[in-house]
């Protein structure tokens, strides 16, 4: 009797344990590493990830399975100190010619300066939909909650759960939405200093490496993309779906009311405004509402 009770107790503690190392022990399972193996790591019990970039590499993963809908949310801690010309990318992106893509990438800057958070869509194989924010906290300083939600009616980028920008399906009035390629999830970490900080004008100063960007709890609650049957899958509306609930196809007032403070005191770029550069023929989707 005796012998069976501890028995059940260490049946209990081994369930308790394997659960939680399912919960959590996510990056080895859900990731792999496809760049620089020798400059990235999981670490702790596997729920945290550092990507590092030095004179000789950068590094990269990308998840394993591609998602069609749902949040994939991330919890970065980017480059502290001088991190100018580095970028931290994190993405969702399908594969071809005609790829679909969702970004955040983070662009360093020198000690003290403020880090550019870049947000762009491609639909199709095109993008040139670019926006640009500065934050409104240290994002070296500790781990912020980057997510991106995706479901047939819209798109929202949420950081630390504030909406700072939106890309709504106007499908129907011919502008391309991303609904029919199922999306992996990609993380990096390069020199891009011919571009990033100020344009290009700040170099990566070597003297600083090992460049480090720390991710922490990722997490994709979002619907598996099997093939060409996902489409309707994971579109259609039923309760499993959760994404495909009304509550999600629309930012409520006190989001837009988020997303408004966030867009009228951070918003450095967006592309909407840049008549100069399409010549006056502005994106179609530029003249619809964003909510
Ligand atoms: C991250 O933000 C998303 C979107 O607001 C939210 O659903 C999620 O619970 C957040 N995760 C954490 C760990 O805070
Ligand atoms: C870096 O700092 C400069 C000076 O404050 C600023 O103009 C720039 O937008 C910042 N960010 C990047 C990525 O260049």
């Amino acid at each position: 009797m005796a012998h069976l009770q501890a028995l059940f107790v260490a049946l209990f503690i081994f369930a308790a344990v394997f659960d939680k190392g399912l919960v959590h022990a996510n990056f080895p399972k859900s990731i792999y590493i496809t760049w620089g193996a020798q400059h990235a790591a999981f670490t702790g019990i596997g729920d945290d990830l550092q990507l590092v970039l030095d004179q000789t590499s950068g590094s990269a993963v990308q998840s394993k399975r591609a998602f069609l809908f749902g949040s994939v949310e991330m919890l970065i801690k980017l480059i502290p100190g001088n991190s100018a010309g580095t970028v931290t990318a994190y993405y969702l992106s399908s594969m071809g010619s005609q790829h679909d893509e969702i970004d955040f990438e983070f662009l360093g800057n020198s000690s003290g300066q403020p880090y550019i958070v870049h947000t762009n869509i491609y639909t199709q194989g095109k993008g040139n939909r670019e926006q640009q924010f500065y934050l409104w906290f240290d994002p070296t300083a500790d781990f912020h909650n980057y997510t991106i939600h995706w479901n047939p009616t819209e798109i929202v980028w949420y950081v630390d759960s504030l909406p700072i920008r939106v890309f709504r399906n106007y499908e129907s009035q011919g502008i391309p939405y991303p609904n029919e390629q199922g999306m992996r999830v990609y993380s990096s970490l390069w020199n891009a200093d011919n571009w990033a900080t100020r344009g290009g004008l700040v170099k990566i100063d070597w003297k600083s490496a090992p460049f480090i960007a720390s991710f922490r709890r990722f997490r994709a609650r979002a619907c598996k993309w099997n093939g060409p049957v996902s489409i309707m899958q994971c579109a259609s509306n039923i309760p499993t779906n959760w994404w495909t609930s009304p509550v999600y196809s629309q930012l409520t007032f006190a989001q837009m009311g988020q997303m408004n403070w966030v867009r009228r005191n951070y918003m450095i770029y967006d592309y909407c405004k840049d008549t100069k550069r399409f010549n006056g023929q502005m994106p179609p989707e530029c003249f619809k509402q964003q909510l």
